[in-house]
């Protein structure tokens, strides 16, 4: 079969370079595949995270001809083979080596967000419709894929202030769960920052799992943090009471 070059960012966070390589093309190959292959018979030391080779562990995260895409769900005959396939890191996290990112940060805001807890007295009672509802957002890999490619983070690095569309999606699988007891809105107003969504959808066409983050998760949660804190009685409400 015929040769493909791919293109890979090769360097670690002191710098690094492009370094193109010729792969033999196989059937039903991934990008995936043609990274290994690289490996396996001309850079042994090549650095890649992957774990399933199935899009399921949200691994293999990466740059694909300048698109944020999981490496072993990017189907080679998907991409023109009479030019460079270009594969790099994410930009939104700091390099480690090659196409290994540094994704801790992520793990940190995770943390912030508090674990479901029941109602007092809930009955375990609940429609389909309402499982069904945060069952979507159940199905996150965390592949970062989304954090890599919104704006707020990937451009304005606002790491500090801002927990980006996972987090929402995590969070409304919380807050939108019928037993659930917690209130997280005054998190997601301070410390996760979902003022600064501006509801771009950029999130949603990376998805690989296709939740519909802006629509199902993002805009009911904004919602939330609106009749919270800028519904004119409750304003009222808080003023005359002395709450924050
Ligand atoms: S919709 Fe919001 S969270 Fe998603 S990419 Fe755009 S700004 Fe980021
Ligand atoms: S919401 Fe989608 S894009 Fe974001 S981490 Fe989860 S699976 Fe990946
Ligand atoms: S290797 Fe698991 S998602 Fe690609």
């Amino acid at each position: 079969m015929a040769d493909v070059t791919l293109r890979v960012f090769r360097g670690d966070k002191e710098g690094g370079q492009a370094v193109d390589y010729k792969v033999p093309l196989t059937p039903g190959m991934v990008v995936l595949d043609a990274v290994h292959s690289i490996q396996a018979h001309q850079a042994p030391d090549l650095a890649v995270r992957w774990n399933c080779k199935a899009a399921k562990c949200g691994s293999c995260s990466a740059e694909v001809n300048g698109k944020p895409r999981l490496m072993c769900k990017t189907r080679m005959d998907s991409l023109r083979l009479d030019q460079p396939i270009i594969v790099y890191p994410m930009k939104a996290f700091p390099i480690i080596k090659d196409l290994v990112t540094d994704v801790s940060w992520n793990y940190n805001v995770n943390k912030k967000i508090p674990a479901f807890k029941p109602r007092a007295g809930a009955s375990w009672k609940f429609y389909q419709s309402d499982v069904d509802r945060v069952q979507e957002f159940r199905k996150c890999i965390e592949c970062f894929l989304c954090q890599n490619v919104c704006h707020v983070l990937r451009e304005h690095d606002k790491k500090d202030v801002f927990g980006g569309p996972r987090f929402f999606v995590r969070t409304a699988g919380l807050e939108m769960h019928p037993m659930d007891g917690v209130n997280r809105v005054p998190l997601l107003k301070e410390q996760l920052g979902i003022g600064y969504c501006n509801i771009t959808k950029c999130c949603t066409e990376v998805c690989p799992e296709e939740i519909h983050i802006t629509d199902n998760a993002i805009i009911p949660l904004k919602e939330r943090v609106v009749d919270q804190f800028y519904d004119p009685l409750t304003m009222m409400f808080r003023k005359i009471s002395g709450a924050k």
